[in-house]
């Protein structure tokens, strides 16, 4: 059986369409895999509440316990994998997971670490992604899904979902409309992910 672990930070909202998606279609009869666990380094992410009604293992390790350590980053990384490891996963999913890794530790999970994005990358990486395309009088917006590469919201796309800019959106209204296409397109992704990684008969 194969082990996908998702990583959050935050509401986990595309964690917990992965994870429907993930009972709804049976991934574990078709594909051989399950969510074996669901780490976030904030402990009062509200997406643990969620995975943990449903009965899956969580588990934090907090950044911020590694402020004082010589390489903060790395310190980090470290307990992050020694946690992942546990798991054994053959997918590590980003979801929300608000932290920049280190090239050592995506080196690893190289061809088996995927993330989303909210914007058409490779047009606004970063932060405040919703903010910037309204500013900048994009006319569309949207989210990506790609493999995790050393540079930051990089790697090759797997999936892409756009969106309407309105005329009046504010942020918040043009990321709710994002954050819908999201919770389709990612658990795609990953569903065409574990097809690939499937041997066939
Ligand atoms: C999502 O919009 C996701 O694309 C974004 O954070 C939100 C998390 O929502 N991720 C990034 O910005 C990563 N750089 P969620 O916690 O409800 O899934």
């Amino acid at each position: 059986m194969k082990s996908l672990v998702i990583l959050i930070s935050g509401g986990g909202s595309n964690m917990a369409a992965i994870v429907r998606a993930a009972q709804a279609r049976d991934w574990a009869g078709r594909w051989g895999a399950k969510v074996t666990a669901v780490i976030s380094n904030r402990p009062e992410a509200a997406g643990l509440t969620f995975a943990r009604e449903q009965g899956l293992a969580t588990a934090v390790v907090d950044h911020r316990d590694f402020a004082h350590a010589s390489q903060p980053r790395e310190a980090f990384d470290a307990a992050l994998h020694a946690e992942i490891e546990r798991h054994a996963p053959d997918l590590l999913i980003l979801a929300g997971f608000m932290r920049i890794l280190t090239p050592g530790f995506v080196a690893h999970y190289a061809g088996r670490l995927l993330n989303i994005h909210p914007s058409l990358l490779p047009a606004f990486p970063g932060l405040h992604t919703h903010a910037r395309a309204i500013a900048a009088g994009c006319r569309f917006a949207g989210a990506t899904v790609h493999e995790v590469t050393a540079e930051l919201d990089h790697g090759p796309i797997l999936a892409q979902a756009v969106v309407p800019v309105l005329p009046q959106d504010t942020e918040a209204q043009l990321a709710a409309r994002v954050l819908t296409q999201e919770h389709r397109i990612y658990p795609e992704a990953i569903e065409a992910w574990l097809q690939r990684h499937t041997p066939q008969p």
